[in-house]
């Protein structure tokens, strides 16, 4: 039977974009992988009703450390916003895998839940117009305030030094949302989506260049509880790290705390 978990220290991660193909499930399991490492198990709700994000929870070995899942696209729309009320007391982390078609009501309530948004982008023109209509739609239409630490983009199968790389750069450059990693393409996040594990749990050997942007990921998403208070004590903070856009050459590359 599910109880409600601590809310206060639940961080509540989602991972959004309403175009389809850019990689919120492949974010969104490889983000549970990690938190699963660590432990406590972690909740994925899948609020796509393709269900990929569970079909990935389906196809984990259960030598591998646990995840809970829940369908979220299979409860009735008014319980969808409030799903993370309702799981495992022991999960300290959920994530949210959303669906491309989200409609605006839903958007809003996800958006104003959530601890941690992330917005994964490819580098090609249709997904950087339409990244850019769905990030004036967030900022103008759902009320999130651009100056909120809780929003970050990743860059998705980036190759560097090409001219869709350079468009892609030049706009996340003049959003003022801080581009947290560049995640490469590579046949890594195919293979580990069709084993359900995440990167992490691949041989170090295979995913070297891997580890370094998804650390850079989770480094942003465990810094949540900073970013809530800095929000709450200092609305104007634009000047506090993690505010500004990084680039390539700026990106930290952070240890893995695993
Ligand atoms: N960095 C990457 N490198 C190579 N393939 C990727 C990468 N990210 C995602 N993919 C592949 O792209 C396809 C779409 O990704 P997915 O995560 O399902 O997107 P979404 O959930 O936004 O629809 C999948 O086949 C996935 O394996
Ligand atoms: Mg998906």
């Amino acid at each position: 039977m599910f109880r409600t978990p601590d809310q206060d220290n639940l961080h509540k991660i989602i991972v959004l974009n309403t175009k389809g193909g850019c990689g919120k499930t492949t974010l969104a399991t490889n983000v549970a992988s990690f938190y699963a490492l660590r432990g406590p198990p972690p909740t994925l709700l899948d609020y796509d009703p393709h269900g990929f994000s569970l079909r990935w929870l389906d196809k984990r070995p259960a030598s591998r450390p646990a995840i809970h899942g829940i369908a979220a696209y299979e409860l009735p729309d008014q319980a969808q916003g409030r799903a993370h009320l309702n799981m495992q007391p022991d999960t300290r982390t959920v994530i949210s895998d959303l669906p491309a078609n989200i409609d605006l009501n839903d958007l809003y309530v996800h958006i104003h839940a959530a601890d941690s948004i992330l917005i994964p982008v490819l580098p090609s023109e249709i997904d950087i117009f339409s990244a850019s209509r769905f990030i004036a739609e967030l900022l103008l239409d759902v009320g999130l305030d651009r100056r909120n630490r809780r929003i970050a983009i990743v860059a998705n199968r980036v190759r560097k030094n090409t001219r869709s790389c350079q468009v892609l750069m030049r706009f996340l450059t003049s959003l003022k949302i801080p581009m947290i990693a560049m995640l490469r393409d590579s046949q890594n996040y195919v293979q580990a989506t069709a084993q359900g594990i995440g990167i992490f749990e691949m041989p170090v050997y295979k995913v070297r260049k891997d580890i370094g942007p998804m650390n850079a990921i989770v480094n942003w998403l465990d810094q949540w509880h900073m970013r809530r208070l800095d929000t709450a004590i200092a609305p104007g903070f634009e000047h506090l790290p993690g505010a500004e856009v990084l680039t390539p050459v700026q990106q930290k590359d952070p240890v893995y705390r695993g």
